[in-house]
């Protein structure tokens, strides 16, 4: 397999690479740097520092002669889409839709695409969500990665394989505590700190976490699959961010209590996602527990800190 991977020096996206090398492909990762780390990306794989809609892309594509495309590459931030929802589209709709007339060009017959699954339903009307849970997204970014994914299920060939992941809320080693989503790489870091730790609402919201190697396992096995279409990727289970931050204290030994502040526009309050079709489409399931998951996270970061 010869494999374009955009977004692979990312969180998700350096895990889906560590797999498909493991599987034996040929990886090519597109990467701008603008939130991925150049020290994620192993030295088997080829990585090209451009951003996805670059139109040199176009021959290096051709170059390169990949089978299978993997759209990881996105601006991820709900709060930054709501900040400046101009620059959200223009990384997540027309950017995307440049890299994938790139792709069509090159013959890439196979692709799959990272989507949200947690900011994509709205306020549930049921829960959990299933793939057929009417799309009510309350931010720019569930918005553009939605518009992203009709995107491609309108202009790719007929003859092409496609599946649109939908994840949950991924965590697990290499997110970036820095940024401001992905609450368990914030809260640990803030709590080997010794540094206060914010939780914005009540703490009664609740999502769905799933392991960021699951998912990496869930991008390999839809590569393999013939099946098209959109997939839940998630645990199947509901967690507040209170037992995020109770479980993370534990584990850690934290003693302060948090502190409260508004919640955040854009943020739906319970989400929790079916994920059914996953396993009778893909054979696939999350096979990581909450608690394990996090200790492997704590883990990385604890030995993160020695090293700095
Ligand atoms: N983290 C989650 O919980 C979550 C949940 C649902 C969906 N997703 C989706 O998974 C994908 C990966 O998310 P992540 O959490 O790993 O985020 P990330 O920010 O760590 O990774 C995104 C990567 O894309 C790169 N990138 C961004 N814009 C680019 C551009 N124009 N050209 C080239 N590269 C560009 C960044 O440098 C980064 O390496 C995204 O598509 C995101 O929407 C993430």
């Amino acid at each position: 397999m010869k494999a374009i991977l955009t977004g692979g020096a990312g969180f998700i996206g350096s895990h889906i690479a560590d797999d498909l090398i493991d599987k034996g492909a040929k990886v090519l990762v597109i990467d701008d740097l603008s939130s991925g780390d150049i020290n994620n990306l192993s030295d088997s794989v080829e990585f090209i520092n451009l951003n996805i809609a670059d139109y040199k892309l176009s021959d290096q594509l051709k170059k390169f002669n990949g089978d299978v495309l993997i759209h990881c590459a996105a601006q991820a931030s709900v709060s930054h889409s709501i900040d400046e929802p101009s620059f959200d589209a223009e990384v997540n709709i027309l950017n995307g839709i440049k890299l994938m007339d790139y792709a069509i060009e090159s013959n890439v017959n196979s692709y799959v695409y990272l989507n949200t699954g947690g900011a994509l339903y709205g306020e549930p009307e049921y829960l959990p969500c299933d793939e057929q849970h009417p799309i009510k997204p309350i931010s720019p970014y569930g918005l553009s990665k939605y518009t992203l994914e009709n995107y491609f299920d309108i202009l790719l060939p007929a003859s092409a394989n496609f599946i649109s992941l939908r994840l949950a809320n991924v965590y697990g080693p290499r997110q970036d505590p820095g940024g401001e989503a992905g609450v368990v790489a914030i809260f640990a870091q803030k709590m080997l700190n010794n540094e206060n730790v914010i939780i914005f609402g009540d703490g009664d919201q609740s999502r769905d976490f799933v392991y960021v190697k699951d998912v990496a396992a869930a991008v390999i096995l839809a590569l393999q699959s013939e099946t098209n279409g959109h997939i839940n990727i998630g645990s199947g289970e509901q967690t507040t961010v209170t037992q995020i931050f109770e479980n993370l204290s534990a584990e850690i030994g934290y003693q302060k209590k948090p502190i409260y502040k508004p919640e955040r526009k854009g943020d739906v309050k319970h989400i929790y996602l079916n994920v059914e079709k996953a396993r009778a489409n893909l054979g696939w399931t999350a096979h990581m527990n909450l608690q394990n998951g996090l200790r492997e996270t704590v883990n990385l970061l604890r030995s993160n800190k020695e090293v700095n």
